[in-house]
């Protein structure tokens, strides 16, 4: 399950209320994130966080953590049998390098693609917020945030381009409309509803 969403919308807290209450409820999970996730990638993570770049070099850094990301923490807990949370993902870069930069939408899903060799989250939750509040709320500056409504606005409208391109992997919650707690829960029914319905299917299927 990833997690996507513009700056302040609660994304941070949401994905830590979700782990806390699928670990009382007895699966095993991973809690990672993007870009970083595992030590090399963390390392790009730092790289890529220090200073404003050449929007290819970011695109390619943020692909390059992601295949590293997959490779060392997300593909051994799904062997294992965990179930993965992953605070953004190659939907970001669609979002943040694609939509809000301006590098072209196909080329940036193919390098994602290549990074993932076509591994895909099977349900990405969209904490939306209107990008003014959210800036307003974001309490860590970086200097994503320090450009703007105008780009938070083209990041979530990117979000919402992917959404119309694979609506069913999509699951939005407006950030507005709850406790941190009642948000966790609208995503762990949903969760619930979808793995009930994949093992039926599996069942089925014989
Ligand atoms: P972070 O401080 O983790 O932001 P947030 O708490 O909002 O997730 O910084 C990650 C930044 O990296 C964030 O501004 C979004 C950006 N990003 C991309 O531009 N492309 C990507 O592919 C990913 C994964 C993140």
């Amino acid at each position: 399950m990833t997690f996507e969403g513009t700056e302040g919308a609660g994304k941070s807290t949401l994905i830590r209320e979700v782990a806390a209450r699928l670990q009382e409820q007895g699966y095993a999970v991973t809690l990672t994130r993007e870009p970083g996730g595992s030590p090399v990638a963390e390392r790009i993570r730092a790289v890529i966080l220090e200073e404003p770049m050449d929007p290819w070099a970011e695109l390619f850094l943020y692909e390059a953590a992601r295949a590293e990301h997959l490779a060392r923490t997300v593909r051994p807990a799904l062997a294992l049998g965990h179930v993965v949370l992953c605070d953004r993902f190659s939907d970001s870069s669609l979002a943040y390098q694609a939509h809000a930069r301006g590098l072209p939408w196909p080329k940036v899903k193919a390098l994602n693609q290549a990074a993932t060799q076509g591994l895909a989250p099977d349900m990405t939750v969209l904490l939306d917020i209107d990008p003014a509040v959210g800036l307003r709320r974001a309490r860590d500056p970086n200097r994503f945030e320090d450009e703007g409504v105008e780009f938070q606005k083209k990041v979530r409208s990117g979000f919402l381009k992917s959404r119309r391109e694979e609506p069913r992997r999509w699951f939005t919650v407006r950030a507005e409309s709850g406790t941190p707690a009642q948000l966790a829960e609208k995503v762990l029914r949903e969760f619930h509803q979808r793995s009930s319905q994949s093992s039926r299917k599996r069942a089925s299927r014989g």
